[in-house]
């Protein structure tokens, strides 16, 4: 997979140094990436990132302030309407009419795409099926959750199905049943062969989707490459065991590590052995645990989060914040 997205034979996307600043600040810079048809590709960063910057400018709702970017062979700046024709993007805040409904939303947006009102309806009728809009689709918009919201949002993104879709944060704030939803419709979507594009703080969820991930943070991509490839450097899943005070953590230290690859920190009085298979290795763990005095506090399977991956890939922590003066304090 690497090898395919390296060679990228027929990349649909295209970014050139693509840069954005906003006053003396740097929120893009020289950003390069080539998305292969058909493929996912996820923007994997903390709060501030960029990822907000670099989807406006594929989606020519903001010009570059240097490089350049193309999407399907048109340019941002220069053929922004042909690139409008081809790529839809469902914002990271919904962009819905508050005093319409959910269901009068989406036949303003296929309306206001051409269609007939027949058609318009049956295609809604569709739409409200696929992201089990039914129950608040007579709801005010202004009414509804957030979560509904999003998926609302969603919908009237893919009122016309885009060559080319971007969806940022497309499932910050959802619940676990709406975000399966919407990971289903997308894997859907890619089965289809819409390219897509998407941004996220969740490494489970790039993990779960894209093909290739690129890890950004300060503007900058700081790692690429398939959620294996990744996950290789980052590590796997492990168990994490926390005791209940020191001597507790020394005893259980001592019975774990004639089994197990441990590692140790007193700070946090846990001991993290990697997990590469779930579960059967949290029940190996647990077995290991039979009683003698060792009190344990917490026993967990954890999953690597955007920190591991970023403390692993780069060195850093990621810096979630949208404090300029301290990304630039960072940066020097
Ligand atoms: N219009 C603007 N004017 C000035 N600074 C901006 C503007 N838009 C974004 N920024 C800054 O650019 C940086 C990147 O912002 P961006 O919205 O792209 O981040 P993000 O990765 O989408 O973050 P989040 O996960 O919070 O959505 C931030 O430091 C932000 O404050
Ligand atoms: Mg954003």
């Amino acid at each position: 997979m690497t090898e395919n997205f390296a060679r990228s034979e027929d990349p649909v996307v295209i970014t050139r140094g693509l840069t954005k600043r906003f006053g003396d600040f740097v929120a893009v810079d020289s950003f390069d990436l080539e998305v292969s048809a058909g493929s996912v590709v996820s923007l994997l960063g903390p709060n501030g990132a960029g990822k907000t910057t670099i989807v406006r400018m594929l989606a020519t709702l903001s010009e570059p302030s240097g490089g350049t970017a193309s999407v399907c062979g048109y340019d941002v700046v220069r053929d922004a309407d042909a690139v409008r024709s081809v790529l839809s993007l469902t914002g990271q805040f919904a962009a819905l009419e508050d005093n319409l409904t959910a269901r009068e939303n989406l036949l303003l947006m296929a309306r206001l795409r051409g269609y007939s009102k027949g058609a318009a309806s049956r295609i809604v009728e569709g739409l409200i099926e696929r992201f089990d809009i039914g129950e608040f689709r007579d709801k005010l918009v202004k009414s509804v959750s957030g979560g509904q919201r999003r998926r609302v949002d969603l919908a009237a993104s893919l009122v016309v199905q885009p060559k080319i879709l971007v969806l940022d944060e497309p499932t910050t704030g959802l619940d676990p049943r709406s975000r399966q939803v919407v990971w289903s419709t997308i894997r859907d979507l890619v089965g289809e062969g819409v390219t897509l594009f998407l941004t996220t703080q969740y490494l489970e969820e790039a993990d779960a989707l894209a093909d290739h991930i690129v890890l950004i943070d300060h503007g900058r991509a700081t790692a690429a490459g398939t959620p294996n490839d990744l996950k290789a450097r980052i590590g796997d899943q492990r168990v994490d065991i926390i005791a209940v005070d020191l001597e507790s953590l020394d005893k259980l230290t001592a019975k774990l590590s004639g089994g197990f690859s441990v590692a140790v920190s007193r700070d946090q009085r846990m001991i993290s052995i990697p997990a590469p298979n779930e579960l059967s290795d949290l029940r190996a763990v647990t077995a290991a645990l039979s009683d003698d005095g060792a009190l344990v506090d917490e026993i967990a399977l954890r999953r690597p989060t955007l920190d591991d991956a970023f403390l692993a890939l780069t060195g850093q922590p990621s810096h979630p914040t949208n404090d300029t003066t301290e990304q630039e304090e960072v940066r020097a």
